[in-house]
């Protein structure tokens, strides 16, 4: 089969995956970050070397600060509990976004954790965290003004967050709605596209291989015959 090197998962469906159940939205954000270990496991067992994670978008501060404050509280926690199994795993970990917004202790925990993993170069675990595509194109491209550096198509790929791990081949959503709300627009241009119904506390590994074995029938032209 053959495995996509790089993949973006947009991690949708808590909220209502914890309403469906009668709770509240907490419950399934607790959930959700409980599957995201299950799956970068998985995921990476499989042969991905890559794994971009959509965490917090920057239109997520919108919600209400109840949410926003539960949703910061579990990243603090993930990022503090998973470190030694991440490092155990020869697993790099980044963090991409304005990280500038997050509080100050959460910044320090997700900083000591890239540079501890930074030489790690089996796997990477990518997680966008007050991260947006637009956002991050228009960073690319005042990194270049403030070079005085030419916009080309190549220099601003350059000054992506991404630019080290390459492009996503192979973007999943699951949660059933098919749109791509504000995920690596500019590294997914030529992305293979895998919309999930399921909603991603459900999303285990036998959905996961699912996308893998879409995607593997998929025919890549990037404009090409
Ligand atoms: C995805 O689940 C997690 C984040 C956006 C942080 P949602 O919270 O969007 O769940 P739904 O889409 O409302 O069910
Ligand atoms: C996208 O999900 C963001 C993340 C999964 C982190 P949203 O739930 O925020 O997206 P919309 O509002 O359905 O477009
Ligand atoms: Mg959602």
């Amino acid at each position: 089969m053959k495995i996509p090197s790089h993949v973006g998962i947009i991690m949708d469906g808590n909220g209502r995956w914890a309403v469906s159940r009668g709770k509240k939205r907490s419950y399934g954000h607790k959930a959700g970050s409980d599957n995201v270990d299950r799956i970068t496991t998985h995921a990476f067992n499989r042969g991905v070397k890559v794994l971009t994670l959509y965490a917090f978008s920057s239109e997520n501060w919108e919600r209400p600060k109840e949410e926003v404050d539960e949703l910061m509280r579990l990243l603090k926690v993930y990022f503090t509990k998973y470190i030694k199994k991440i490092l155990k795993n020869k697993i790099k970990l980044f963090v991409m976004g304005d990280l500038t917004k997050l509080s100050p202790e959460l910044q320090e925990i997700i900083y000591k954790d890239m540079e501890q993993s930074k030489n790690n170069d089996e796997h990477v675990l990518n997680i966008a965290i007050n991260y947006g595509g637009r956002q991050e194109i228009c960073y690319a491209v005042n990194k270049l003004l403030s070079k005085n550096e030419e916009i080309t198509v190549d220099n601003i790929s350059k000054e992506l967050y991404t630019a080290p791990f390459g492009e996503p081949d192979l973007i999943i959503r699951t949660g059933g709605e098919k749109r791509i709300s504000n995920f690596m627009l500019y590294q997914g241009a030529y992305s293979e596209l895998y919309f999930s119904d399921v909603l991603w506390p459900d999303f285990n590994e036998e959905e996961f291989d699912k996308a893998l074995e879409d995607f593997s029938t998929r025919k890549r032209r990037f404009g090409r015959l």
